[in-house]
């Protein structure tokens, strides 16, 4: 009995001092990793994504050299797999839950066709605002400066826009905006298709630019899948919209830690920290000083040739437009950061695969309302300046595949809008419908160009 006894007291004893060794060793590693934090954030390099002669954005980051830099962190943090499937996830964000009397009732018809959609083989989010901060506390806690940026900003329209960015880069899937619908399942999606992509593969040969060689087309689903939002082929579109091709942001989808998602996020967080009124002085040490301008979001337009305007202003609430926002978070920085990383995938990696039936090559005909119509163009510019202009992506109605990127016709996520040549939400390639019905986004586009 005592024997017995004895030796569950050394048991217990034993257990005991393993509590504790654990109980310190974790809180070690908790303490630490936090110190380890707080420390790094404090001297990380908020590189700008201008001015980067020489980086191979596809390939850098891939074994991590230097973990005091933000594009070093993100890449590690969230290493990309080109050949992982795309997850089977749809974010969405809404100010209140579905369960809430608030949750309006046109969106909860909407949110009815994503579950449909969904079904059991989708997973489907609905972050509510009270849910955001915690769960990228959760994602971004290896990355601080992200958090701090996210915290920062100064408007709820770009922490909107920067948030679908964040959830998509470090989980992946479809984001879609609450006042979209679903029109087709999903696994018709050409992204989720083998059938659709194969055919793609097929049906095109890939497009030769001035150091391409031995192109690899991918066989694996695409990484990086956006649609066209606007293409407006007139003298004056500049009256109408930022950019000469707009890539749509109210539904994106992508595997996690693709490269244009970490530029992008780099982007918008280099700009806040320095364009905020809260860490504007503190982060002049974390900038590259001989890009300073790159980092203002004062002299992200016109305003930087206004000698009046007062560029040194931090950003408030109350000194933010709809131009500040296009060029900071919107799609005018999401078009901008696709189009370059394309060209900086070219001109670093000549085995890159350009497939895009709208060109037809064996075509002569010039057709005014095809891709055609820019041809010339567009092959002088790939043969002479390994560059893909933007003219590459316009008027197009079929997809095309830029390495893992899969760029959809403006039918895609912008059926019926009758401009642009976009065709109606019966025509097969109409996928998600915009109803163009937020409530504080609204007013954002109408500055966007809407
Ligand atoms: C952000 O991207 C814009 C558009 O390419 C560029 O003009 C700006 O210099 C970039 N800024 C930073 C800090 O990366
Ligand atoms: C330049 O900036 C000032 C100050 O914001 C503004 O009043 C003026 O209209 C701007 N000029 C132009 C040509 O945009
Ligand atoms: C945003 O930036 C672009 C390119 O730098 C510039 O042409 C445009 O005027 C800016 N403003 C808006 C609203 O797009």
């Amino acid at each position: 009995m005592s024997k017995i006894r004895s030796l569950l007291d050394r048991r217990t004893s034993q257990v005991i001092t393993l509590v504790v060794v654990l109980y310190i060793v974790i809180f070690l590693h908790v303490s630490n990793s936090k110190f380890d934090r707080i420390f790094r954030s404090d001297k990380t390099h908020l590189p700008t994504t201008s001015h980067i002669d020489g980086l191979n954005l596809k390939k850098c980051g891939l074994q991590t050299k230097n973990i005091e830099d933000l594009r070093d962190q993100l890449s590690f943090a969230f290493p990309y797999d080109p050949q992982a499937r795309i997850p089977r996830r749809v974010w969405q964000t809404w100010k209140v839950g579905t369960d809430s009397m608030d949750f309006p009732s046109t969106f909860r018809r909407y949110q009815e066709d994503w579950t449909v959609m969904a079904g059991d083989s989708f997973e489907h989010s609905l972050v509510p605002d009270d849910h955001i901060e915690p769960l990228l506390e959760n994602m971004y806690a290896e990355v601080p400066l992200v958090l701090k940026a996210f915290k920062e900003m100064p408007a709820t329209i770009l922490k909107a826009d920067f948030l679908r960015y964040l959830l998509l880069f470090a989980r992946g899937g479809i984001y879609s905006d609450m006042d979209t619908i679903p029109l087709k399942p999903f696994d018709s999606w050409p992204s989720l298709n083998k059938h659709k992509m194969k055919t793609l593969r097929k049906e095109n040969s890939p497009i030769p630019f001035k150091s391409s060689k031995n192109p690899r087309v991918p066989d694996e689903e695409p990484g990086f899948i956006i649609g066209i939002e606007a293409d407006p082929d007139r003298a004056d579109w500049n009256d109408w919209y930022a950019r000469r091709i707009q890539f749509c942001q109210w539904t994106i989808q992508s595997k996690p830690g693709h490269p244009i998602l970490r530029e992008l996020i780099l982007n918008i967080t280099a700009t806040t920290l320095y364009s905020v009124a809260d860490t504007k002085s503190q982060s002049k040490s974390l900038i590259d000083l001989s890009y300073v301008n790159d980092y203002n979001v004062n002299y992200r337009d016109k305003r930087g040739l206004n000698e009046t305007y007062p560029h040194e202003e931090a950003k408030k609430s109350t000194n933010i437009d709809g131009t500040d926002i296009m060029n900071w978070t919107g799609p005018g920085i999401f078009s901008d950061i696709t189009l370059e990383y394309i060209n900086n995938l070219i001109a670093h990696n000549p085995d890159v695969a350009l497939l895009n039936g709208n060109l037809d090559a064996t075509s002569e005909e010039v057709d005014p309302k095809s891709t055609r119509k820019f041809y010339k163009k567009i092959s002088t510019s790939l043969q002479s300046n390994n560059v893909v202009p933007w003219e590459f992506f316009s008027l197009m109605t079929k997809p095309a595949l830029v390495d893992d990127i899969l760029v959809l016709p403006i039918t895609a996520f912008s059926p019926d809008v009758e401009q642009m040549e976009a065709k109606s939400s019966k025509d097969e390639m109409a996928l998600v419908k915009h109803m163009f019905e937020g409530s504080w986004k609204s007013e954002a586009d109408n500055n966007a160009g809407h």
